[in-house]
């Protein structure tokens, strides 16, 4: 095939490859017929197919498709196989509807609750994130349909986002916001990739060579093509020399213009141009080798996404009310009962094959039961204190009262972020109301981002997080209140107390052109550890109808080296009365290390199903990235040597086993000490630490007075209680001979440039 292509782009014209580089419609790419060189066909993307019926115009309307549970509910299934089986259904319906590349998944960090399109992506954690992301796409590309990895990167709000540049230093980069794009391109290596519209760092994302060609092509190696989200690109040319390889949508006769002229001027080197090409004809002929044709099994899809909604729904409270058994009277409120809602708002909204209804659902579980509706809340905001009244006179003549609450539909959409992380005021009236009158009630979630409780959760019996559930959400909700499926959802991101307790809130969401990420890499619950702060659930929590106890935990060695890793495993036991399934989760605590790190973060997973009674071993690998951190002076992950608590656990918040290991690292790291060095930095460098050791010793015998009483080594000195190198420490070297200099031989700069080729004379 390179052979073809390279053929194929000796015989293409200037125009013709530029034309390529830029869509030819909406959802196409621009062929060259006299070379055999067909479209490429995308559509949205990310949890069910939006195909245009005319794919070479844009309409609002789109084919049926399964709609399948946003990312908010698969995210929560903490399901690796599941996603992947997903991701298999939605090729399928690719294939069936004539597409190439899925847009999708989209797996930008939850930075803040209030960000308009978390309903789209997975989590907080890029942990967990990018095991999800990879999953979905390994399951669509082994149909043969590609997947569009997007939107890279920083791109966490909707607030000004086709403008506002997120500045983020380095680290919280490459430890929070690319980890899970690095993930999926590393482990499934998707066709395409979707740059953001924001800026990183003052530069557009369509032309960041940084973030395209510096980490995701040369660093991460990835071979597919760079898209550009429909309308990122500013500046063609640039667009180009950064990594950007095809321009969506088309037409754009000026920018193809653009390019012709670039390379004939000099500007742009056609050998840049010819590179996009190679990689953009790669992908359109590798669409050629799936043929596309065929119906898709809609029952069957159905099916799946009403098993993904199962399990991805979180319990969040019972208190014993849960599942419903043998009521006579079931009260059902909330108009999302009758009208459900299941998905957000933008290029997302699939328009579904069918829709369960959760009422009617419900009706089917409960046999010759009662079962009333009374709508309890309007479509919009306004407020109805009827509405609340015929729901409490309902609610109080039944057994129990199951209240469907979902935001107004607008509330969650592409486009714009939330204002505020409320139920609207009718809805918390409605709640508080009911629950008074009827302490026996359920109250059912539908949103794809956390909400506030705290001011109605105590008088309710229980709470289902049923997210953004897909077409399927009405079954799986039934399912789960009568315990046909017992839930083993858990949060994929930290539920609040209230707004202001959130990581980016006093930086959100920015303005004048800029939003600065000051909370650096505390996000979610790295943030709320960090602050001890209390949540009203914590990320990783859920419940279920059985319970789980842990024992036996072992570490497969107590001394490891770095790139070796180590494999945890514990045992879990089932240890109610019903199955269940159980999301065991590893969070490793660097107990110390140079540079701050968060108090622990996620970096191994698994789900396992247990009968009641049974116990399984669930094994846990874990890698040199599970113990690395980003250092910004290296420019790389590094280890260092020390002991790293593994803390085995339910929850972020619940802990149930520890171990302690010890690493040993195997980098040989370059020395990064410079002429501003601090004498901390100089003792902590191995090379540096010796050579400032034989300075320091020369000093001594000189019985000169450079950093006090020469006397003892520096490390132990005491000066009446106060650590001589807790003083000095953070002072660069050179600023404390400076201070000195009437005891020093030469100018304290020279000395520090001897010391300096000490060092590096010593490093080779
Ligand atoms: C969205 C993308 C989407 C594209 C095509 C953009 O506005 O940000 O996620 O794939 O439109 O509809």
């Amino acid at each position: 095939m390179s052979e073809q292509i390279q053929t194929i782009i000796t015989k293409m014209t200037l125009e013709e490859k530029a034309a390529l580089c830029t869509g030819l419609t909406w959802w196409t790419t621009t062929p060259v017929e006299r070379l055999g060189v067909p479209e490429l066909i995308f559509s949205d993307g990310p949890h069910g197919l939006r195909r245009a019926p005319e794919i070479h115009q844009e309409t609002q309307e789109s084919l049926p498709a399964t709609c399948f549970p946003t990312a908010s509910c698969s995210g929560s299934t903490w399901d690796v196989d599941l996603i992947r089986e997903m991701g298999e259904a939605l090729a399928e319906e690719c294939i069936a509807l004539n597409v190439d590349v899925l847009l999708g998944p989209g797996t930008n960090m939850k930075r803040s609750p209030l960000c308009g399109r978390n309903f789209e992506y997975f989590s907080e954690d890029p942990y967990l994130a990018g095991e999800m992301a990879a999953s979905l796409i390994n399951g669509m590309q082994s149909k043969g349909v590609g997947a569009s990895l997007k939107h890279f990167a920083a791109n966490n709000q909707e607030f000004q986002r086709f403008s506002i540049s997120s500045e983020v230093d380095e680290r919280t980069l490459r430890e929070i916001y690319l980890p899970a794009f690095e993930k999926a391109v590393k482990k499934a290596k998707p066709w395409t990739v979707m740059c953001s519209y924001n800026k990183v760092n003052g530069t557009y994302a369509s032309e960041n060579v940084h973030l395209l060609t510096e980490i995701l092509k040369k660093e991460w190696g990835f071979e597919g093509l760079v898209i550009s989200d429909w309308g990122a690109v500013h500046d063609r040319v640039a667009a180009l020399k950064g990594g950007l390889d095809l321009e969506m949508p088309g037409p754009q006769a000026w920018r193809v213009k653009a390019v012709v002229e670039a390379v004939r001027s000099g500007k742009l080197n056609e050998s840049v141009l010819d590179e996009s090409v190679r990689r953009i004809l790669n992908i359109v002929f590798r669409a050629q080798e799936t043929p596309k044709n065929g119906t898709f099994d809609v029952d069957a899809h159905h099916e799946l996404a009403h098993k993904i909604a199962s399990e991805g729904m979180v319990l969040l409270k019972n208190n014993g009310l849960l599942p419903l058994k043998g009521q006579h009277h079931i009260a059902v409120i909330g108009r999302s009962a009758e009208t459900p809602h299941f998905q957000g708002g933008g290029s997302s909204h699939v328009n579904p094959t069918r829709v369960s209804v959760p009422f009617e659902e419900i009706k089917v579980h409960t046999g010759g039961a009662e079962l009333s509706y009374a709508e309890g809340y309007p479509a919009d905001n306004s407020f109805h204190q009827e509405l609340i009244d015929e729901a409490v006179v309902l609610a109080q003549s039944a057994e129990v009262a199951v209240l469907l609450i979902a935001l107004p539909p607008y509330t969650e959409s592409e486009g714009y972020d939330r204002p505020d992380i409320n139920l609207t005021v009718q809805q918390i009236e409605l709640i508080k109301a009911v629950s008074k009158v009827q302490p026996r009630t359920v109250v059912v979630l539908n949103n794809g981002a956390p909400v506030a409780m705290d001011s109605w959760i105590d008088g309710v019996a229980a709470v289902l997080e049923g997210w953004m559930m897909g077409q399927a959400g009405g079954e799986a909700i039934a399912d789960v209140l009568f315990g046909k499926i017992n839930p083993c959802g858990k949060l994929a991101e930290t539920f609040p107390i209230k707004l202001t307790d959130t990581p980016a809130y006093i930086n959100w969401p920015g303005g004048a052109g800029v939003v600065r990420y000051g909370e650096g890499m505390f996000i979610g619950y790295r943030y709320y550890d960090a602050k001890k702060m209390p949540v009203q659930f914590p990320f990783g929590f859920g419940l279920s109808y059985t319970t789980f106890a842990y024992g036996n935990a072992k570490a497969s060695k107590t001394t490891f080296k770095d790139v070796e890793g180590v494999m945890v495993t514990v045992d879990v036991t089932n240890t109610g009365k019903v199955a269940g399934k159980e999301i065991v989760q590893v969070y490793v605590h660097d107990q110390k290390s140079r540079l701050v790190r968060p108090e622990k973060e996620l970096k191994g997973f698994a789900k396992v199903e247990l009968q009641p009674g049974e116990t399984k071993s669930v094994s846990i690998p874990l890698d040199f990235r599970a113990f690395a951190y980003y250092h910004p002076s290296y420019k790389q992950w590094i280890t260092e040597d020390g002991d790293f608590d593994l803390l085995i656990a339910a929850s972020a918040a619940d802990i149930r086993q520890t171990l302690t290991v010890t690493l040993e690292s195997t980098l040989s790291l370059p020395c990064i000490l410079d002429k501003h060095s601090t004498i901390r930095e100089w003792m902590d460098d191995p090379q540096g630490k010796i050579v400032f050791a034989s300075f320091y010793e020369e000093i001594k015998a000189q019985s000169r007075k450079v950093f006090g009483n020469e006397d003892e080594d520096l490390e132990h000195k005491n000066t009446g209680g106060l650590d001589m190198l807790d003083m000095i420490g953070d002072m660069p070297l050179v600023s404390v001979l400076m201070f000195q200099q009437n005891e020093l031989p030469r100018p304290a700069e020279e000395i520090v440039d001897e010391l300096l080729m000490k060092v590096h004379l010593l490093g080779r």
